[in-house]
């Protein structure tokens, strides 16, 4: 019995003591001691407990204390009013910020936005088309008419059944655009993503980047074409970097070369990146064919060009040497934010 004596007195001195300090405690404090589930009531329910002479003492000390509480709340909320309680704890001003974790470039951006500068520092402006083409800018106009077996070379997604309408294969498009629309001279590169129906592993995918490269002026020749690829390959992969050209066939360049680099890791000693070659492939290009040109109305006895296309994936991969080209369409962060500061 004493024992409720006793703890209704702790709690009036834990009443008088309170020291609620924001709005938000101050609430607290109400619902604590003065809400329906609160302290008081069910201080008021152990009335029943005692035998007959002690309840009005009880009572008497019931009313102390709600007195108190109330009176307390009371001085609390005149306090908040005139601003003597803020509505906000203040803040620790000197305590050191939280760090923000700030998120990284996809490596696909990273390369892609190294190459923009590489190319844009001799000259070359980006521009960029459409991903949904018609048969005219991602084939024919491109040398390679309807019946032609070079376009078996890829595996189109066709969007109709007349065959008129896809999604690009290849960034080589954005050449023509931009012939049919401007004349020389012109020195664009044209980032950008394309389609191809091929089965996804680890190194092909339906659908990957590319940036094809486009000059035309007067006397464009293949040693620009050569000097060109020469300064990419260097400024990407380091100063000792070797170039070699090996004739291919492309429907839109005569002559046509693939690129190779000395490999940039065992410097042409032989490793798994290079697969024991010494070299590795970054790309396609060549002197624009004559028929792509006339296809664009410029006038061919005038003007020379030359092309060249590297898909971006492929360049990313040997830069870091990552073996799987899905790692980068799975947006694993442990994958992704391993690049940031590596270039
Ligand atoms: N369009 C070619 C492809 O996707 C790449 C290419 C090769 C582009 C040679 C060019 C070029 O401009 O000259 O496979």
């Amino acid at each position: 019995m004493q024992e409720i004596f006793d703890k209704a007195n702790t709690i009036h001195e834990e009443i008088k003591g309170a020291t609620p300090a924001t709005a938000e405690e101050v609430e607290q404090f109400r619902i604590k001691y003065l809400g329906s589930k609160g302290l008081l009531k069910e201080l008021f329910g152990f009335m029943g407990q005692l035998p007959n002479e002690r309840k009005k003492e009880y009572g008497q000390l019931m009313n102390t204390l709600k007195a108190a509480a109330e009176a307390k709340l009371e001085e609390l909320k005149t306090a908040f009013e005139n601003g003597s309680i803020s509505n906000k704890e203040i803040p620790d001003l000197t305590a050191p910020a939280y760090q923000f974790p700030l998120g990284t470039r996809h490596p696909l951006s990273i390369i892609k936005n190294r190459m923009i500068e590489i190319f844009s520092r001799i000259g070359f402006t980006v521009a960029e088309g459409p991903e949904i083409e018609d048969d005219w800018h991602n084939f024919t106009a491109l040398n390679t008419p309807a019946d032609h077996p070079a376009r078996d070379m890829q595996d189109t997604f066709f969007l109709t059944d007349d065959k008129q309408w896809m999604l690009r294969t290849h960034t080589s498009s954005v050449q023509i655009r931009k012939m049919e629309s401007e004349k020389p001279p012109m020195k664009y590169i044209f980032p950008g993503r394309v389609y191809r129906n091929e089965t996804i592993s680890a190194r092909a995918h339906c659908t990957f980047h590319q940036v094809e490269g486009l000059y035309i002026d007067e006397n464009v020749s293949f040693a620009d074409l050569k000097q060109t690829m020469l300064y990419f390959a260097q400024e990407m992969f380091g100063r000792n970097v070797e170039v070699r050209f090996r004739p291919s066939f492309f429907p839109f360049t005569e002559p046509s070369a693939e690129v190779d680099i000395s490999c940039f890791v065992c410097s042409g000693k032989g490793c798994p990146v290079c697969k024991h070659s010494g070299w590795v492939e970054i790309g396609g290009c060549g002197m624009v064919d004559p028929a792509v040109m006339e296809n664009c109305k410029i006038d061919t006895r005038k003007y020379t060009g030359f092309a060249f296309g590297m898909g971006i994936e492929r360049i990313t991969m040997l830069k870091f040497q990552i073996n799987d080209l899905r790692l980068f369409f799975e947006n694993d962060i442990r994958f992704l934010k391993q690049f940031e500061s590596a270039v």
